[in-house]
């Protein structure tokens, strides 16, 4: 079994996939993980609509690629397509009163959850913020009055070692306050 620490390493953004099909089961796996993430108020202000067949993924294709953007979702298999949704009263009137949009934040942490357990199953994501709402509503059916946060790519990937991570040193994003 991998360790919290390991898959943490492991979750990388995949943008080469083998092309192969992924079981829906497996994305359902993933939305599951997602479903189970916390949120504010437990507003839960999240819907995923998952694409798992060519005609659908290459629809999905063309709201990700305009200005030669995200060539590698070329051989990706599946998409989640993630949308927020209102935040129940309480939680919008909270957030409200802290001057913050903690439903934007629900969504990221529950995308988090998704590509940590799609990394545990074996399957690569990559989280695209590139993406044409108004085309995605239009050729996927999606609701015009849900906001489209983000898309994740998903499939197997080509890589088997992750690759080491480029990030800022722990000192410059965090002070212990004494
Ligand atoms: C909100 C968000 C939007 C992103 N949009 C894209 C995108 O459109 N295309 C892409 O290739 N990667 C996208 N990424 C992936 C980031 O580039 C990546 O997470 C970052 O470089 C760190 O690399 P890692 O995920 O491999 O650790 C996005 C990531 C986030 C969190």
């Amino acid at each position: 079994m991998t360790s919290f620490s390991d898959l943490i390493l492991k979750r990388e953004s995949c943008r080469s996939y083998t092309g192969e099909s992924v079981d829906t089961s497996l994305l359902m796996k993933c939305v599951d993980a997602a479903r189970l993430a916390p949120s504010a108020c437990n507003s839960q202000p999240w819907k995923y609509y998952i694409v798992n067949d060519e005609k659908n993924a290459q629809s999905v294709r063309d709201c990700i690629q305009h200005n030669n953007m995200n060539k590698f979702a070329d051989k990706c298999p599946a998409f989640a397509i993630v949308t927020e949704q209102p935040a129940t009263l309480k939680a919008h009137i909270a957030a409200q009163v802290h001057s913050q949009k903690w439903a934007q934040n629900d969504v990221g942490i529950s995308v988090a959850h998704y590509c940590l357990q799609a990394a545990d199953s074996g399957l690569g994501t990559c989280i695209i913020g590139w993406l044409d709402e108004d085309m995605l509503h239009e050729k996927l059916g999606i609701p015009a009055e849900e906001k489209i946060r983000l898309v994740i790519a998903t499939g197997k990937p080509v890589e088997a070692q992750p690759r080491s991570k480029v990030r800022k040193p722990i000192e410059e994003i965090c002070t212990v306050i004494k």
